[in-house]
């Protein structure tokens, strides 16, 4: 089988850039060898790298069968657990994606809309003015409550306070990009004692497991604790054959969307931040479109605020929360591009690649959130949560807290980025994250006599 050309430096050398400098290392690859080129990953076998918008529609659209992704998904259960919907395949997949996806959408999903927005000034009613803060702690701080309130069904009180700190320490951990190669190299996995950095983490992740356990036997003994939660949802679900799920069930999904809930939508909160902030035009638009909805706003409107939507597809598009999708494992030989494939090999939809595409986005390192005014891309061409039968469970339910979150801090209070240069991207664990976490400084609480106005952080006083 001949594989398509790819970069001959070592494999250890390709993993350490994939670890350290993954942007770089993507856009010089895409200018050497294409929208089609063979990685090799030490630890892994060779990966195809795609960033074709007709090669990524014939996997998404080809029959769920012909690929698998969970089992490529092992580095992710020391984190989510080995029954976990990331690391399922075929009808066990799909059973699990019929039980946990109704809860993001449509009533149930608005349903949330007023909780969001009451978490989200909870928290800006803390700050004063003068005061700075790190907007990915913030972002983070609310959406872990926010996803903390759609599975358990609070986000306050004791147990709720614990959970928070200790997924916190749990996080932070892949905040230094050494840590994250953790994630990425299985033989580094070994617990030394509390204080290796794996031990450390063992145990952070022994507590957080006592918590969920603990939550799980309490609602099994107390029915009358279920309400309209996820967790309860999961509790009364019954397979083909009436077992219920097993408590390590329950405990792998929620964790799993606990990770995959909060983390990522606090990065892309992060980053929507930075850039209202960074470009004040941009800012100043959003606002306009905001003082349009008059006061107190319902959240579906919001949600429905052209500009603010294009803010965060363009928030999405630039630097994708998730720089590939899950990878998707070929069942059965198979020609793409021209290209036979053998069973075995591994397609990594390059996200970050396909939204850097000139052709589809003119200028693509700039942020221009118009271009998503001008033209409809297609799911193939646009992909932040990925598409097929592994399309983001959560997608629509993030797109939807970015919007609310946004539209409440923005009207809480006004703020400036306090630090004057551009914000880069550095990795945190599996996602690409701002830089420094975004310093932000809080000027003043917005009041209907106060400018809708912008500056931008170098004209400030
Ligand atoms: C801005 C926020 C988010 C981004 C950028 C994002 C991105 C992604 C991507 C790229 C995938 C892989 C899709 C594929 O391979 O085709 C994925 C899968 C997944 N996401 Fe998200 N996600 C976000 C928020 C959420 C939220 C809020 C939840 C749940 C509450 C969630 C739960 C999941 C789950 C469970 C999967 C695995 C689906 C499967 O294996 O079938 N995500 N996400």
């Amino acid at each position: 089988m001949t594989l398509p050309d790819g970069p001959q430096i070592l494999p250890l050398l390709q993993i350490m850039q994939t670890v350290v400098q993954p942007l770089e290392a993507l856009d010089a690859n895409f200018q050497k060898y294409g929208d089609l080129y063979t990685a090799r990953l030490s630890g892994f076998g060779p990966l195809m790298v795609l960033s074709n918008p007709d090669g990524i529609e014939t996997i998404m659209t080809a029959s769920p069968d012909l690929f698998d992704s969970g089992r490529g998904n092992g580095m992710l259960a020391p984190f989510v657990g080995e029954t976990s919907l990331i690391l399922l395949d075929g009808k066990a997949h799909q059973r699990q994606r019929k039980l946990l996806t109704p809860p993001f959408h449509g009533d149930r999903l608005r349903g949330y809309g007023q909780e969001i927005c009451q978490i989200t000034r909870q928290m800006a009613d803390l700050w004063q003015p003068g005061q700075t803060f790190s907007a990915r702690q913030v972002t983070q701080a609310i959406s872990l409550r926010v996803i903390m309130r759609t599975v358990f069904g609070v986000h306050t009180g004791e147990k709720a306070e614990r959970l928070c700190h200790h997924l916190n320490a749990f996080l932070t951990f892949f905040d230094r990009p050494l840590n994250a190669s953790f994630a990425f190299i299985p033989a580094l996995q070994k617990d030394w004692g509390a204080l290796s950095p794996w031990g450390r983490l063992v145990r952070k992740r022994a507590q957080i497991d006592d918590i969920l356990y603990s939550e799980i036997q309490a609602r099994r003994a107390n029915p009358e604790l279920q309400g309209d939660d996820i967790l309860s949802l999961m509790l009364a679900a019954r397979d083909e054959t009436g077992e219920p799920m097993s408590d390590q069930e329950l405990r792998d999904e929620m964790m799993t969307l606990l990770f995959a809930g909060h983390e990522t939508t606090a990065t892309a909160l992060a980053w929507a931040l930075y850039w209202l902030h960074w470009l004040p035009e941009v800012g100043a638009k959003v606002m306009t479109e905001l003082a349009e909805l008059g006061a107190d706003p319902d959240p579906v409107d919001i949600s429905r605020l052209p500009y603010l939507n294009a803010v965060c597809q363009e928030t999405l598009r630039i630097y994708p929360v998730a720089l590939f999708a899950l990878a998707r494992i070929l069942n059965a030989p198979w020609n793409l591009m021209g290209y036979e494939f053998e069973p075995g090999t591994q397609f990594s939809i390059c996200i970050y690649l396909l939204h850097h595409r000139p052709d589809l986005y003119p200028d693509p390192k700039q942020f221009r959130p118009e271009r998503f005014l001008e033209r409809q891309f297609s799911p193939y061409e646009y992909l932040p949560f990925g598409g097929g039968n592994r399309r983001c469970i959560g997608a629509a339910f993030a797109l939807y807290e970015m919007k609310l979150v946004l539209a409440t801090l923005l009207s809480c209070w006004q703020l400036q980025l306090a630090s004057n240069g551009p914000t880069k991207p550095i990795r945190r664990g599996v996602t690409m994250a701002p830089a420094k976490g975004v310093p932000m400084r809080v000027v003043n609480r917005r009041s209907s006599s106060l400018p809708l106005s912008f500056k931008h952080p170098e004209r400030m006083p």
